[in-house]
């Protein structure tokens, strides 16, 4: 992409009505417009990014055997109130009467939908187990939208739903996405921890929420330091083998983590030693939940059993704020200067910087650096407007493109660029071709 003919509304001026650095940096860098209160046009930047976390979170899901699907935004009133959580779902529920006077609403998550196809279509207990997920967009009427994307009322969300035999079935589905969310969120140059949540008013001892720390989250959490050093890496793990999957789940959640929902000071104390205990702030960038047969109860979605009865299915729900993790991802990496994207989910792979617009060989090192790029399937956006190299630095340095090209007249009598990570703020020399290679290589 060539600067001079993208979208890419800039702000000059800091937003006013913006408290946190993301929310701040998101509208500068011309990611976001607020359409009205918590509901936001994605520009063509922050779009990209939103798809290349969307993507990340299906290749994870699909790898571990979850199926995609699509459902509508907006449901019928009546499935909820077959759940009874029509009513109970209270303001934060956007209600809805079609012409014909139906009561529609604006899904704010899926359980009854899901599950209405589910009974529908499945009647044995051969056809499991069962994993559908969709990402779609959902609606919360929040009382106070705030931190733009962060608490938005109308959001992008990845729901799934596991359908199971028996509870532990189910639980080996809840520690399948306890894993692929891990390789999710590292994906993503995040590292999101899985902390023991509240179940709500379903109780129960299988939910965990996992949290990105930052000092603007809005959960309080505790957890044991050793934590922040864990790592799930480049590992490579069987998401049919229950041994392993249950392996990971205790490796990750056997040190105290918990939000303040679910904090028990005395076992805080007993189990971490005190230079370990810390306190701290965390942003919630997606849960995992069993909840056995809540629903499948309520709506009678039942399967016949190897022996010919017919039970109810043990069933869970997971869920990705992958809109909210644009927030998340700029809180953990951003400086003074912009945005910091991790290379997983930048929405250029670099940026070309002509120091030099209209000099013929500056120009032409430019386009050929754009095309060897291209030609590597890499996404380069080229500054190629005629600006003074300032306010080009400025404007790549708040986008936060991890990697740029400098290019101008004087380096290139030397036959040099200057490749400069936006992380660290150095800069090598090197040919053009090599810059092109280090590229390639980072990104492959
Ligand atoms: N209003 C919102 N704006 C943006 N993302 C949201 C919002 N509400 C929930 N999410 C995201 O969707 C994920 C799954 O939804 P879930 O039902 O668990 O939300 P929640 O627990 O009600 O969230 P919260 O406690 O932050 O209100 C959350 O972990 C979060 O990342
Ligand atoms: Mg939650």
């Amino acid at each position: 992409m060539r600067l001079t003919r993208y979208f890419l509304p800039v702000l000059k001026e800091t937003p006013s009505e913006a408290q946190i650095a993301s929310h701040r940096l998101m509208l500068r860098a011309g990611l976001i417009k607020q359409a009205s209160a918590g509901i936001y046009s994605w520009l063509p930047l922050g779009y990209k990014v939103l798809k290349r976390i969307e993507q990340i979170v299906h290749e994870e899901q699909i790898r571990a055997g979850h199926i995609p699907m699509l459902m509508p935004t907006l449901q019928s009133a009546d499935l909820w109130r077959e759940s009874g959580r029509y009513d109970d779902y209270g303001q934060e529920m956007l209600r809805i009467t079609d012409r014909h006077g139906r009561d529609m609403l604006y899904g704010p998550t899926n359980e009854e939908l899901i599950t209405d196809i589910f009974r529908s279509h499945v009647n044995s207990y051969k056809d499991l187990p069962l994993t559908l997920y969709h990402i779609q967009w959902k609606f919360r009427d929040e009382v106070r939208p705030r931190f733009g994307v962060m608490r938005g009322r109308e959001f992008y969300m990845k729901d799934g739903y596991n359908f199971d035999l028996t509870k532990e079935d189910a639980l080996h589905a809840y520690n399948r996405h306890l894993v692929s969310y891990l390789r999710s969120y590292e994906r993503m140059g995040l590292q999101a921890i899985p902390m023991r949540a509240d179940g709500g008013p379903i109780g129960g001892d299988y939910t965990h929420e996992f949290l990105v720390l930052a000092e603007t989250g809005e959960s309080e959490v505790f957890y044991d330091s050793e934590i922040t050093d864990m790592k799930f890496g480049d590992r490579a793990v069987d998401y049919d083998s229950v041994d392993q999957c249950q392996a990971v789940l205790e490796e990750f959640t056997s040190r105290y983590a918990r939000t303040d929902e679910t904090h028990e000071e005395a076992l805080f104390n007993d189990q971490v030693p005190e230079a370990r205990r810390r306190s701290a702030r965390g942003i919630e960038v997606g849960q995992i939940f069993y909840f056995g047969t809540k629903y499948s109860e309520a709506m009678g979605a039942t399967v016949v059993t190897p022996d010919g009865g017919r039970v109810p299915v043990h069933m869970g729900s997971h869920g990705i704020g992958v809109s909210r993790l644009l927030g998340a991802i700029i809180e953990a990496s951003h400086d003074e200067k912009g945005i910091i994207w991790p290379e997983g989910v930048t929405p250029f792979h670099c940026g070309i910087v002509n120091l030099k617009q209209g000099d013929a060989a500056a120009d032409a090192a430019c386009e050929s650096l754009y095309a060897a790029l291209t030609a590597k399937g890499l996404e380069p956006l080229y500054d190629d407007r005629a600006e003074r190299a300032g306010a080009k630095f400025a404007t790549m340095d708040l986008i936060g493109l991890p990697w740029r090209i400098t290019v101008g007249p004087r380096g290139l009598e030397k036959g040099v660029v200057e490749l400069t990570s936006r992380r660290t703020g150095e800069s090598e020399e090197m040919s053009p071709e090599a810059a092109v290679d280090r590229i390639a290589q980072i990104y492959s």
